[in-house]
This record gives structure tokens, sequence and C-alpha cells, in this order.
């Protein structure tokens, strides 16, 4: 009896160590031993054929067979279960030395970073931004503007005619007029309306017959022309640097008076011309049109001339960027070149 039950420890011992990675064969080996129909229990059956004496000893050593066999079962059980994990942990792994996709991004075009540079500027000096539509009458594209039917001036700007009333806006200046109308009792205004406007232009490197303009208007009690030339001085050397300087050139505009024409001096040649392409030479670059609103201007849209007075300004954004940028052809903006795009 001895001898059978070391037998089958022996065999029971040999039969799980082989068991490589099946989880279910080591259970059949486990039915196998010590399951009701097992060769074990088969053998505690064997006992009642066994002399009393010997019954105990015996049972001992069946017990102790059973309990040496279900370890090493345990035993097995965890280690092919840590081995399994450790297979699907190597297969599963990721390798992350492996360079990724490249994703290309946009990101905004120059004339946008251009605006938003610049009301960023008149935003933080406390003015509002306005908008008016691009298809505007006739009233507020001009004869608010003091240019009634007649005047000489409406030749200069080649317009695009909807019906003899409407038009495609040439100027931002209309806003100037929507803005005042907006307000009541010669409230203060401090604002820019940026915005398209269009002209019958040939389209080229200078001219497009579309193009962005950005209107300033302040209007308050005793605002002087010294106002003025002081906030453009401050947006110029915000826009283009601490060192750039302005130049006012006389002019005429039917919506201010006195006019002026502004030039900034070269960014990229730093005023100094000497073979610059950008400024040919010069050292200067105009950059504006501005003027104290003309009192007919204020009075048509409301205002009081005698209470109140102000300034107003008009730049093309085409223009700001190409001189903060160096930019010589103005089409670049219109073509979404990517080779351009992706300068800025
Ligand atoms: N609207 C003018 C232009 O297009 C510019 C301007 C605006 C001049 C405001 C004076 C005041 O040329």
């Amino acid at each position: 009896m001895e001898h059978k039950i070391e037998e089958l420890k022996a065999a029971a011992n040999d039969a799980i160590k082989k068991v490589a990675t099946d989880l279910k064969e080591l259970d059949n080996l486990r039915v196998r031993f010590l399951g009701k129909k097992g060769e074990l229990t088969a053998l505690l059956r064997g006992m009642s054929q066994l002399s009393a004496e010997d019954r105990p000893r015996i049972g001992k050593i069946v017990n102790e067979a059973r309990a040496q066999i279900e370890n090493l079962i345990a035993e097995k059980n965890s280690e092919l279960k840590a081995k399994a994990l450790q297979d699907k942990l190597a297969a599963e792994t990721i390798d992350i030395t492996l360079p990724g996709r490249k994703i290309h991004s946009g990101h905004l075009h120059p004339l946008t970073l251009t605006l938003n540079r610049v009301k960023e500027i008149f935003i933080n000096m406390g003015y509002s931004v306005e908008d008016g539509p691009e298809v505007e009458t006739d009233y507020y594209n001009f004869e608010a503007l003091n240019l009634p039917k007649s005047h000489p001036a409406r030749d200069a700007q080649d317009s695009f005619y909807i019906t003899e009333e409407i038009l495609l806006r040439t100027q931002t200046s209309p806003v100037q007029a929507r803005t005042m109308q907006k307000h009541k009792d010669n409230a203060p205004i401090r604002m820019i309306a940026p915005g398209r406007v269009y002209r019958r232009d040939d389209f080229d490197a200078a001219h497009s017959p579309m193009f962005h303009q950005i209107e300033g208007l302040v209007i308050d009690e005793k605002i002087t022309f010294g106002d003025l030339v002081g906030t453009l001085d401050f947006f110029c050397k915000e826009m283009f640097g601490e060192s750039t300087k302005i130049r006012l050139r006389p002019s005429y505009f039917p919506f201010t008076e006195p006019s002026t024409e502004v030039d900034v001096s070269c960014p990229i040649c730093h005023g100094h011309g000497g073979g610059c392409k950008v400024c040919h030479d010069s050292g200067w670059l105009e950059i504006l049109g501005a003027g104290e609103v003309h009192p007919r201007v204020l009075e048509m849209s409301g205002y009081n001339p005698s209470k109140v007075s102000g300034y107003a300004f008009g730049c093309g954004l085409e223009r700001i960027a190409m001189i903060k940028y160096g930019i010589d052809d103005l089409r670049l903006f219109y073509e979404n070149d990517v080779r351009f795009l992706n300068q800025f």
C-alpha cells in the first residue's frame, strides 16, 4: 500500500512538472489524481481491506500525499498564470521609439495676424471695434461724409455700383457715420472699424479690387489735432517698433478738415534709404489718411460741432502688413501659396 502511494506521488509529480503552458491540462491532472474517481481516491477505497492498526498510519500517509499533490498543482497553477501574463505583456508591447506621423496644423493668415495686433493696440487704448456692411448705400459711403452727388472727389474712387443708390463700399469711412448715428446726445466715441472695401482697380503688385481698411474715429469734448498725432505716433511705435517716426503731409479729404497723409519711417532700413527696396530709398512709407472730423460730418449724423470735436483716420491693412513684414507684392496675400503663408 505504502509503495503504491509512493508510486502515485511520483507519477503525479512527473505529470505536473511536464505541464508547460496549458491550465486545462493541469486541471485534468487534478481530476485524474485527486478527483472523486481519481487514483488517490481509489487507493483510499482500498483501505477497508487494511487491518485496524494499519489504517490510521496509512490514512495519514494518504492525506499527506493528497496535500503534497494539491501543493504541486497550486504551485504549477500560479507558475502557469504568471507565465501567461508575461507572454501577454510581451505580445502587446508598444514600440514607443517609432516616429509618429506629423500632423500639419494651419495657422492664422498674415493679414489676420496684423489685424489682431492692430485691434489689440487700440482696444488697449479703450477703443471699441465696430462693424458695417460691405454692401453700402450711396448715402453712407459718400453723402454722409460730405461728398454730395456732384462732388469731384467721387471720381477719384471708381466704385462698383449695384444700383444707383447701392454699391460695394469704397472705404470703411461709412462706419463713422453709422457709429455716430447709433449714439445720442454727443456721447463720446472711441472706435476702430476694420473690414473689406472694393474699388475698380487693376490687380497688380500695388492694387487690388478688394482690400482691407481700418477706420478710426474719436469724438469727445476738446479733441484736438494734437491728440490725433499723439495717437498715431503711439500706434506706429507699437506696430513697427519703438524707434519708428511719423511724418505728416497736408492732404485733402472731404470728411476731415484739416486733413493729412501720414508716413512712417521705413522699418526695414530705419529711415536711412541707401538702396532699400521697400521704401525705394526714400526712408518713408505712406501709411494712412487722417484729419479732424469735418463739422458738417458731425452735424449730419447728429453731433453738435460747437460742443464736441473729433479725429478720424483710415489705413490699409495690407499696407500695414507689407510694411511690417517687408512684402513687396499685394497679390501674395490672396494667392494663399503655402510657401508664402508658412513664413508667418
Ligand atoms: N477713407 C479715406 C480713404 O479711403 C481715408 C481716411 C479715413 C481719411 C478717415 C481721413 C479720415 O482714403
